[in-house]
């Protein structure tokens, strides 16, 4: 296959950071996506409708003339969320959900969650309101070893969460483990998970083996090979509670290459293809419109995408660097050769 043409797709999760960074990440998203979900782990963080608001004028004054796409904004929860902003948000189409942070587990999570039970009466408000619950799947405890946070956040948080709750929609942001895919698969239809690409292509020796490589250090942070399967298995199954988040993070280049690195990849300047990589090494190209495009649209209720993207296979090298700011930011494989572009809109 030397061309494939697809619905426009949607990214379920993406970082956009604030400020004068917009002008250099918006553009790569809003080249490929209609619309994104925009995580509020800003400094402060986007805690309320109004805050919300304004961050998204932001964004789309960076938005390149000609351009259309859509930010979906997702508010932070935190001890102190008040059950009528719940009430307020469900009212604003602008709003897609809250995002769950557990204080302490990822990049600007400091001001998230610390008592999970606590937060019982605003899940019941969103539940109530029909207002989606997406969720950073990792305990913070520093007894837990990192790669085992996502299963004991599972086994500890999230499944007693999803037996209390029956009616509230839940997104496994990111999952990356058997487990976590395992237990998306069992659960109901009003429980769905995210996925990137870079947990879909790479294991944990991507990050660590012959040298650190910190442009693949994210939270939660790579796996082991048997994990990486299974996510590979959920995304190409066809399954509707698998669809595309590419939590593309971008950091500035001193502070990823550091003695203590900020975690994120920067997959937003090749995120399709770095999908379509993925998908074709499974020997499904053929299911990664539905993956993209459809699954993610349908569990939020929002209607698919009209307009049509192009990709073809066209070998072209990553850039080895990208203006991020008046820094620059490191894209994920940069300098290297991806198989498959995007040549635009249909
Ligand atoms: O790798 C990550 N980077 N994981 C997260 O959860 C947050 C993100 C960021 O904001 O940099
Ligand atoms: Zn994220």
């Amino acid at each position: 296959m030397q061309r494939l043409s697809l619905t426009r797709p949607d990214d379920w999760h993406l970082h956009l950071r604030d400020g004068a960074v917009l002008h250099d990440a918006v553009p790569h998203s809003a080249r490929q996506f209609a619309r994104a979900a925009i995580m509020p782990n800003l400094q402060p963080p986007v805690t309320t409708v109004a805050d919300a608001l304004g961050y998204r004028a932001r964004i789309l004054a960076a938005l390149p003339a000609g351009l259309a796409f859509e930010p979906l904004m997702v508010l932070y929860l935190t001890d102190g969320t008040a059950v009528e902003e719940i009430r307020r948000a469900a009212e604003e189409p602008r709003v897609l959900g809250w995002k769950l942070y557990p204080a302490g587990a990822t990049t600007h999570s400091a001001a998230g969650v610390r008592d999970l039970a606590r937060l019982y009466p605003v899940l019941a408000a969103m539940e109530r309101h029909g207002v989606p619950l997406l969720v950073h799947g990792e305990v913070a405890d520093p007894g837990v070893d990192i790669f085992d946070r996502e299963k004991v956040f599972v086994d500890r948080h999230l499944s007693p969460m999803v037996a209390h709750f029956p009616e509230l929609r839940i997104v496994l942001e990111h999952v990356t483990t058997r487990e976590g895919v395992q237990f998306v698969w069992d659960s109901g239809p009003r429980i769905a998970a995210t996925l990137t690409a870079h947990h879909l292509l790479y294991n944990r020796n991507a990050l660590l083996a012959g040298g650190v490589r910190p442009h693949f250090y994210c939270l939660p942070v790579l796996k082991r090979e048997h994990h990486r399967q299974a996510l590979l298995e959920a995304a190409t199954s066809g399954n509707p509670k698998f669809f595309l988040g590419t939590d593309s993070a971008p950091h500035p280049r001193r502070q990823k290459e550091s003695a203590v690195g900020c975690a994120g990849c920067y997959t937003a300047p090749a995120a399709l293809e770095l999908y379509a990589a993925a998908f074709e090494a499974a020997g499904a190209l053929d299911r990664l419109e539905a993956f993209a495009s459809f699954h993610g649209a349908d569990f939020y209720g929002l209607p698919r995408n009209r307009e049509r993207i192009v990709m073809e296979r066209r070998p072209w090298s990553v850039p080895e660097r990208l203006p991020f700011g008046d820094q620059e930011a490191i894209p994920l494989l940069a300098g290297q050769t991806l198989e498959w572009r995007c040549a635009g809109m249909a």
